[in-house]
């Protein structure tokens, strides 16, 4: 279903989307999670269908929005999860294509995922009971692997597009993880902000750029998260 109006800027490309929240359990029926709700990603999947990519949306299995038309969606639960279904895409993507197709570019990973930074040490096998753990309870943390840090160093020649929900500082911040995740570039906004964080319709972004492009940065005003999507999608067709 493309709209006919809409540029076909990534007609021929394959894009890679990671959306929602990641779950890490803690025990059978609890885990640890976060308040995206995915509607960016998924605005995101269908803004890119519709300028003529070929979309895999590897989602959090918890998002309950309808999968865009003609999008191919992965439901997964952990980061480590989801980093395995990326893997096995971006695999999968580039071992049917032929020489000129894994050229620079035809690949487009976009990670806008709120991956869970740490996952539990030990996933309890049963219910962990309240009656055992009367003084309180602590849960021992590790990191969890950084999905687009890690798909840049694996995947060179893809374009690499990010996110980044930040608090305060946002363009240190932000211009941090395009450098430190090797990005072309990073969409950020502030979540404080309560009418364009979490869960709203609405967003406002200022989009970052690696030194190589010409462009610095873009700002795009509060608008409906289509919208949003629609010019993030121009975005990466002026440096494609
Ligand atoms: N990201 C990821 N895997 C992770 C953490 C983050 O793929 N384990 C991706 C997000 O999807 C996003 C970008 O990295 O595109 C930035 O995520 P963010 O949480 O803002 O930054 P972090 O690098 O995790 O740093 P921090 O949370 O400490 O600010
Ligand atoms: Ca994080």
């Amino acid at each position: 279903i493309k709209k006919r109006s809409t540029p076909q800027v990534l007609a021929g490309k394959s894009v890679i989307i990671t959306a929602g929240a990641t779950t890490e359990p803690i025990d059978p029926v609890r885990f640890l999670s976060n308040h995206s709700t995915g509607k960016m990603g998924f605005a995101l999947a269908a803004a890119c269908r519709d300028a003529g990519a070929d979309v895999v949306l590897v989602s959090g299995k918890r998002v309950s929005l309808p999968t865009p038309a003609g999008v191919m969606r992965i439901n997964v639960g952990t980061a480590d999860e989801m980093l395995a279904a990326c893997q096995a895409k971006m695999s999968e993507l580039l071992a049917s294509t032929d020489q000129n197709q894994t050229a620079k570019n035809q690949v487009i990973f976009i990670g806008t995922a709120a991956v869970a930074d740490y996952k539990t040490a030990n996933v309890a096998t049963q219910k962990i009971k309240k009656t055992a753990n009367e003084g309180g309870l602590s849960l021992q943390l590790v990191r969890n692997p950084d999905i687009l840090a890690l798909m840049s160093k694996t995947y060179p020649d893809a374009l690499m597009v990010g996110f980044a929900a930040e608090t305060q500082d946002t363009e240190n911040y932000a211009k941090g993880k395009l450098a430190a995740k090797n990005l072309d570039m990073i969409a950020c906004n502030d979540v404080s902000n309560q009418a364009i964080g979490f869960g709203s319709d609405d967003n406002a972004m200022t989009v970052f750029f690696a030194e190589r492009y010409q462009k610095a940065r873009t700002v795009l005003p509060q608008a409906s998260k289509a919208q949003i999507a629609a010019s993030l999608v121009a975005c990466m067709g002026e440096i494609l």
